[in-house]
């Protein structure tokens, strides 16, 4: 008999804070978002400037760098619970650490705002939401893009790690034997969902290979 792959047990409504900045992969952060919104949770979103370029470049996307919609990248029924905030509205719920915000995820992440979270830099809503992740020990995970990494980016990595951020590089994997690039996109999300212990099925899990057998749960080979 082949097993059903398994849904994901429904979890409680979680408040996230999730920040675009200007690394390349914004398609990484906007799954993040939709499958987060799938799921049932409140997203709390705001993009640097630097993302807004990039989205404009990677995805197609007809962004008006001056009036942004974020909210329009997402399908309708799922903008109810997606709260989008301006970049300089350090007066919005991300910026506080009593919002209730469970988590932040900066995804993707910049460099330029990796190393200004490590140095404890608030200069924009981005900034202070991860700061203030920090402050109130709640999870803060960052998603960083650059490639080769300098020393100063390797040091700003460390910093964080040791201030108790979780560096979590788009970096996928291709033990899963991708097909798409919507494969290779959701390896990275489903880790980020993994480290925020939300249960999802967006990536099939791996299990202990057996001699003859395929390392794959049953009824999910590639
Ligand atoms: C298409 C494009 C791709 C980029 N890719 C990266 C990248 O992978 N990593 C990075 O650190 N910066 C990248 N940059 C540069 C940043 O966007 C730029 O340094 C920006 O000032 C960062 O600002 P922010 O941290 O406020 O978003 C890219 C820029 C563009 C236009």
């Amino acid at each position: 008999m082949t097993a059903e792959p398994k849904s994901p047990a429904p979890a409680p409504r979680q408040r996230y804070a999730v920040g675009f900045s200007g690394g390349s992969g914004i398609a990484y952060g906007m799954r993040l978002v939709e499958v987060l919104l799938q799921l049932g949770h409140e997203v709390h979103l705001v993009a640097t400037g630097g993302a807004l370029r990039v989205l404009k470049h990677e995805a197609g996307a007809a962004v008006d760098l001056a009036r942004p919609d974020l909210a329009g990248l997402f399908a309708p029924e799922l903008r109810s619970s997606l709260r989008v905030h301006d970049l300089a509205a350090v007066e919005a719920a991300p910026a506080s650490g009593s919002a209730g915000i469970a988590a932040v995820i900066l995804c993707p992440c910049s460099m330029g705002t990796l190393a200004r979270v490590a140095h404890g830099f608030s200069s924009n809503l981005v900034e202070r939401a991860a700061d203030v992740a920090l402050k109130e020990g709640r999870q803060l995970l960052v998603v960083p893009r650059e490639t080769p990494l300098s020393v100063l980016h390797l040091q700003n990595m460390l910093k964080l790690a040791q201030a108790g951020a979780i560096v979590l590089p788009a970096m996928p994997g291709f033990y899963h034997r991708p097909q798409t690039v919507q494969d290779l996109i959701d390896f990275v999300v489903g880790k980020i969902l993994d480290r925020l212990r939300i249960d999802h099925a967006i990536v099939r899990r791996w299990q202990t290979p057996a001699p003859n057998a395929s390392p794959w749960h049953e009824g999910e080979e590639p």
